[in-house]
Parts: C-alpha cells; sequence; structure tokens
C-alpha cells in the first residue's frame, strides 16, 4: 500500500462496509482522515478503533448542503488543503418484478434520495474546494450496474447510473483545472454486511469477491497521480443471487 502520510483524505460513508475497511488502509498508511457518517455513535466508535492525532470525525447528512460545506471548512481547518475526497454513500436495496408498479416507483425515488443526491452535494461542494486548490481527486463508489444489467437493480442501476454520469460529466468540465474525478465500479464486495445478508455464499466464494483492500490500494495509488482514470472497474468471482 502507498505511503499516504501527509495526505488529507475526506471520507464520505466511512461507516460503512466499504468505509470502514478502506478507511483502516489509509489509517495504517499514515493519512490525515476525515470520517463522514450520520450515525454519531459509530463515527465515535471507528475514530477510537482507529486512534491517532490524523484521525477527525465529523457527523453530518450528505444530502444537506451546509453540513457538506461545514465538513470541508472543518476539515480545511483541521489539516490545510485535501487531496482526495470519496464518496462512498448509500447502500443497495433489491427491486424487480416481484414489487408492484407503486413499489417499484416508491424505490426509486427513495434511491434517487440516497445515492444520487448525496454524490451530487458532496461532488458539486468538493469541486468548489478543491478548485481554489488547484488539485485534488474526487472518486466516487458507484457500481458495475451503473452500466450493465444485474438482477433486482430496477431502482439501484438508475440512481447509480446517474452518480456515474455527474461524476464523468464533472471530470470533463474540470479539465485543466488540476482538479479530477474517478468513478469507481466495484461489483459485490467482501463487507460484513453483505456477509451477514447473503449467507447463501460460501468462505471460499467470499474471497472471490471484490476486496475493499483492493479498492483502498487503487484509490492510495492515485491520489496526487497526474494519470487518474476517468472509469475503474473491480470484477467480484461471484455476483449476488
Ligand atoms: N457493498 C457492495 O457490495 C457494493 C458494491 C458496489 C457498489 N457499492 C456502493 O458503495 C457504497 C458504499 O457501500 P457500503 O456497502 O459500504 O454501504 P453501507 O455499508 O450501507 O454504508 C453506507 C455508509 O454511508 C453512510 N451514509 C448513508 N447515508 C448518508 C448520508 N445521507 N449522509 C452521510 N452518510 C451517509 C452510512 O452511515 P450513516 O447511515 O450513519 O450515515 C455508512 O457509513 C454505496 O454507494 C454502494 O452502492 C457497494
Amino acid at each position: 500500500m502507498q505511503n499516504l502520510e501527509g495526505k488529507t483524505v475526506v471520507f464520505f460513508g466511512a461507516t460503512g462496509g466499504i468505509g470502514e475497511s478502506v478507511c483502516r488502509e489509509f489509517q495504517k498508511a499514515g493519512a490525515n482522515l476525515v470520517l463522514v457518517a450520520r450515525s454519531q455513535d459509530k463515527l465515535a466508535k471507528l475514530k477510537e478503533e482507529l486512534g491517532g492525532e490524523n484521525i477527525f470525525a465529523i457527523s453530518a447528512d450528505a444530502t444537506s448542503l451546509t453540513d457538506v460545506q461545514k465538513v470541508f471548512a472543518e476539515s480545511n481547518n483541521k489539516f490545510g488543503e485535501i487531496d482526495a475526497v470519496v464518496i462512498s454513500v448509500g447502500t443497495w436495496i433489491r427491486t424487480s418484478l416481484i414489487n408492484s408498479p407503486q413499489e417499484i416507483i416508491e424505490m426509486n425515488d427513495k434511491l434517487e434520495a440516497s445515492i444520487a443526491k448525496p454524490v451530487i452535494v458532496v461532488a458539486s461542494v468538493a469541486q468548489e474546494v478543491l478548485r481554489k486548490q488547484g488539485r485534488g481527486v474526487i472518486f466516487n463508489m458507484s457500481s458495475h450496474a451503473a452500466d450493465s444489467y444485474l438482477q433486482g437493480n430496477l431502482a439501484y442501476a438508475g440512481a447509480k447510473a446517474k452518480t456515474s454520469r455527474f461524476i464523468l460529466n464533472l471530470g470533463e468540465e474540470l479539465k485543466g483545472t488540476g482538479v479530477s474525478t474517478c468513478d469507481i465500479r466495484p461489483a459485490l464486495v467482501d463487507t460484513p454486511q453483505n456477509r451477514e445478508g447473503l449467507k447463501n455464499f460460501s468462505e471460499e466464494e467470499w474471497v472471490k469477491a471484490v476486496q475493499p483492500i483492493n479498492i483502498a490500494e487503487f484509490v492510495a495509488e492515485h491520489i496526487g497521480s497526474s494519470n487518474i482514470p476517468a472509469i475503474k472497474f473491480f470484477e467480484s468471482g461471484i455476483e449476488a443471487k
């Protein structure tokens, strides 16, 4: 794993299945870390577990412009300039033909609010902050579902596609500013929450899922790089059924 001493990462969704594992790797690599999520209890627990002067936690709702602006203001106060912002907010909900039309419509509204809106709010504020510095990267944790058919994703796929399209267009708009975006598209990730919710997979199968450490290594390698891919896929050896 790339050494991240002196680098500052603002991580939205730090207490999630992916967030916790990736933040643990960043902490081991010496990064200054700003942990962001809504639940203060979970944030406090993670902050204590990670320990150290270079870990800062802020409770904020990523759908609130004022909350997100406060996160960046406090991050700047604490650590100065920001090297990378990771948006890993929102989670998967199955929507398929077993749902009624009313349920399909409601799921789409729900995921629009919980997946698409946070990315648009956080990335909109982040690009302004990073442009003032003239550098930095915004990583969006999107999904394979953003551009391919996976069963049960009638609502999730559309919300993810919206975030991916926003991040790709933002990357184009940012050309020449020193700021970049990267749309990360993992397939099924090996998280404690997924293991709990998808009990039909064995231990041998779970190790074939996307490992959070590989996502952490990719992000670490591209912080400060001038050659950041617009899209990065992470393949899994298993698929959610
Ligand atoms: N797990 C997978 O297999 C997988 C695969 C591909 C893509 N992804 C994507 O990766 C991202 C993270 O997934 P995950 O599995 O880590 O999800 P998760 O375990 O549900 O974690 C979500 C995180 O986001 C935070 N969060 C949710 N809404 C928020 C809001 N409005 N403001 C601030 N924080 C908020 C949660 O904390 P609070 O609830 O306390 O706020 C939590 O820290 C999601 O976008 C997901 O779609 C996941």
